[in-house]
């Protein structure tokens, strides 16, 4: 009998340490969660949060950046693709995609003239993003740039 009360007592009090053990458990689970929602809540921009300078009108480069037959990257901000901003000729500006019309690989930066795809040899116009050598059959999308002062903006894509 004594042994009984004992082994019931033991019983009775392994069950309360795992209900309490549980019963912890379930409070640090809830509150991790209450902690990574407010993580998250804060983590979130909010509706007063300052207007990156891209979205107000293209992100710009200092012209002087783009030297003649060169060209400076900026990110199109509805894509996120690489657009190599250009000067083919003196005083001339243009946006050009960098994503090739073959299959998507980057097509090198402007030289020569010419802006080269590494994946299957493409060439693309570096004033007009016009196919030069394929397997590209289309051109590489082309943006407007306008100049600012010393600034180069890039504007929306063109419709081809
Ligand atoms: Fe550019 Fe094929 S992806 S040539």
């Amino acid at each position: 009998m004594r042994r009984r009360a004992l082994l019931d007592g033991g019983i009775a009090a392994v069950a309360l340490g795992g209900a309490g053990l549980l019963s912890g458990s379930l409070t640090a689970t809830l509150g991790r969660d209450d902690d990574t929602a407010t993580a998250a809540a804060t983590g979130t921009p909010g509706a007063t949060s300052p207007v990156p300078q891209e979205q107000n009108g293209g992100p710009s480069v200092p012209a002087a950046q783009v030297p003649v037959g060169g060209s400076a990257t900026v990110k199109d901000p509805a894509s996120g693709d690489a657009v190599y901003i250009v000067q083919p000729a003196a005083g001339q500006y243009a946006g050009l995609s960098s994503v090739c019309t073959h299959s998507g690989c980057a097509v090198n930066p402007p030289k020569d003239g010419q802006l080269y795809c590494p994946c299957h040899g493409s060439k693309f116009d570096a004033a007009t993003g016009a196919v030069i050598t394929g397997p590209a059959v289309k051109p590489l999308p082309k943006y407007t740039v306008t100049k600012n002062g010393d600034q180069l903006r890039l504007g929306p894509q063109q419709k081809s």
